[in-house]
């Protein structure tokens, strides 16, 4: 991991405070010392993420996930460690010296970077043939015709693709830019029948698509005239997936308390934010999916589904807003009249209607209520039956009781009978094998790294808790690194942290909770985190010895019967030679676990 100095290292450390940087992931509120939010690592309704400000480091309690800041964006960002350095110290405005800034960091890495350039320039080209060359002018009327200001076509860097079959090939041509790169970018094409390339996107409106790091990742193009198809967007690339990414992500801003309206058009989102609801955001072209709600969740705590009014935009909703709730986000669902999308409502209706609109949105099971009523008359019996069925459906599917039961007590007085005959029906449905019904702990469920962590004896707690002994107190360090040595530690990750710590301590490093990281890997990190984050009450004298005393113990007793095994084993098979030697290891190791056991007791004041 040595590829940069420490002195640059540790300058990005101190200017990069953990809270700002996970901030831009994951929303954290204040509570206490640390600061506490939903972890981007495992799916959770309720927060167990926790971030010290004063130790620079973060930790999971639910899965277990945790480091430093480096580690998070490694994890987060699935990059290595050099990349982590990188990233931070392009955020910060830190110049890296030009030489470490490649090394270390990966093909694939740079790859993206130079990908990230070229459709930023593409981008660029566009928004300059819109604005500056007489192919764009058709472009601008119609955006224009479309109730599109100057001043938003700025702001979401509109261009024209010009009526060429080669208008983007050639300009990057001349920067000496292949069109085989451009095609693995989704903006060229291979001719089918010949050799060459043509342009993608060919007299079209251009949406460039960022991400929320303001990357340009890929584009929309929307036909002017009559045509196939209407829409144009780039196709999965190396830098562009249309499931992870919102069209004007990198524009909303990151509150909790702010709704974020999810619609379906590039032109609807446009619409919207031109029209100040600046926290619009788009799919593209596809149906919503986890890891967008997910992204979303990192900006806001409530949504409000906007799509069209036609039976897709309808059956959208349904699906939408099923992935969002089941993200933690609050989802509420807009009506719209007889306009078919938000962009047609606005225009004809305007701005205070829309907001009207807004406020009146349907908290999502509301809407799946509304939706089961609207189209069965519920005074006649046969409707109401039907109703009830359907409505005992939806709130079979809420998970939380006490929402549950306020819409029981709701459809109940609504419809009339008793709530209790509800209840017998959702009990009936929820729990079909006489009320019980075995779940599955999700959180366990999702989560390898949780089964990593296995607080099996008393001997792993000695572990982490000599572990944070050592880190917080100078003055014990000497005394545990004389008495243990790494391997004692039975526990894989607590093994390699003593590993880490001893040798810092023999090399005169400082021993900052901060620094061990860049010394551990990703498991390791995580588990430093959980110690350090762990509050362990009891520090009275006498504590180290027992520990190590506790430690040694258990290791030996491992050994010991590791050792039998082997001994019976080679016994098996007639190994008299290796049986020999085996035995000696026993008797030592035996000796060693009565010496301890002597201690011990003498300690206690026994025999
Ligand atoms: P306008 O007609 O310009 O108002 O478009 P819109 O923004 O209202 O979009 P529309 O509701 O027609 O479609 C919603 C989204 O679906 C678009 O923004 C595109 O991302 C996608 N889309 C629409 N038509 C097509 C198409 O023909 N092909 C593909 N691949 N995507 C499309
Ligand atoms: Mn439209």
């Amino acid at each position: 991991m040595g590829f940069y100095s420490e002195d640059i290292l540790s300058e990005i450390r101190s200017s990069a405070d953990i809270v700002d940087v996970i901030s831009q992931y994951v929303s954290l509120q204040k509570r206490g010392d640390n600061y506490v939010g939903l972890c981007p690592f495992h799916s959770e309704k309720t927060p167990s993420f926790h971030v010290s400000a004063e130790k620079q480091l973060f930790y999971c309690f639910g899965c277990g996930a945790g480091g430093n800041v480096f580690t998070f964006l490694m994890k987060k960002e699935n990059i290595n460690f050099p990349e982590a350095v990188r990233l931070l110290a392009d955020r910060l405005n830190i110049n890296l010296p030009p030489n470490e800034y490649e090394r270390g960091t990966s093909r694939e890495f740079r790859q993206r970077r130079e990908q990230l350039r070229l459709n930023k320039m593409a981008s660029e080209y566009y928004h300059n043939v819109l604005l500056n060359t007489r192919d764009g002018k058709r472009g601008l009327e119609y955006l224009k015709k479309r109730g599109i200001t100057l001043e938003t076509i700025e702001r979401f860097r509109l261009g024209y693709a010009p009526p060429l079959w080669d208008g983007l090939i050639k300009h990057f041509q001349s920067m000496g830019v292949d069109a085989n790169t451009l095609a693995k970018l989704g903006l060229a094409v291979a001719k089918k029948n010949a050799s060459g390339f043509y342009d993608r996107f060919r007299d079209r409106i251009i949406f460039p698509i960022e991400d929320a790091a303001k990357n340009v990742v890929g584009f929309g193009g929307r036909i002017i005239g009559p045509g196939e198809p209407k829409y144009l967007n780039s196709p999965e690339t190396p830098v562009f997936s249309k499931g992870e990414n919102l069209y004007a992500i990198s524009m909303i801003k990151k509150d909790p308390a702010l709704d974020v309206i999810i619609v379906e058009g590039y032109m609807d989102c446009i619409s919207l934010q031109q029209s100040g609801f600046t926290q619009t955001v788009a799919t593209l072209g596809t149906a919503l999916t986890p890891m967008q709600a997910k992204l979303l969740k990192n900006y806001t705590g409530g949504v409000i589904l906007a799509y069209d009014t036609d039976s897709a935009g309808q059956a959208a909703t349904m699906r939408g807003m099923e992935i969002l709730a089941r993200e933690g986000l609050n989802v509420r669902v807009l009506r719209l009249a007889e306009e078919k999308d938000p962009d047609e409502f606005i225009r004809k209706k305007g701005r205070e209607a829309f907001e009207r609109q807004l406020s009146e949105a349907l908290y999502y099971i509301d809407y799946k209520l509304y939706l089961a009523k609207n189209d069965t008359d519920i005074t006649a019996p046969e409707g109401k039956i039907k109703y009830i069925k359907k409505a005992v459906e939806v709130l079979c599917e809420i998970e939380n009781k006490v929402e549950r039961e306020v819409y029981l007590q709701k459809i109940s007085s609504e419809l009339n009978i008793p709530a209790q005959a509800l209840k017998d029906e959702i009990i009936k449905k929820r729990f079909p094998d006489n009320g019980f019904k075995y779940k599955k702990s999700p959180t366990r469920d999702n989560n390898k790294e949780f089964s990593k962590i296995s607080p099996i004896t008393g001997a792993y707690k000695a572990e982490r808790l000599i572990i944070k002994l050592f880190v917080e107190n100078e003055a014990v360090r000497e005394k545990i690194a004389e008495n243990l040595t790494p391997s004692y530690f039975l526990n894989e990750r607590t093994r390699k942290i003593a590993g880490a710590l001893f040798e810092m301590l023999r090399s005169q490093k400082p021993i900052e909770p901060d620094e061990i990281f860049n010394h551990l890997d990703q498991d390791a990190s995580s588990e430093l985190s959980g110690i350090i984050m762990t509050n362990s009450e009891f520090r009275e004298d006498g504590m180290i010895d027992s520990l190590v005393k506790k430690i040694k113990e258990n290791y030996l007793k491992h050994a010991i019967k590791q050792v039998r095994e082997q001994i019976q084993k080679a016994e098996a098979v007639g190994e008299r030679e290796e049986t020999i030697i085996l035995l000696n290891t026993y008797q030592k190791l035996k000796s060693q676990m009565d010496e301890l056991k002597a201690n011990l007791n003498a300690e206690k004041g026994g025999v």
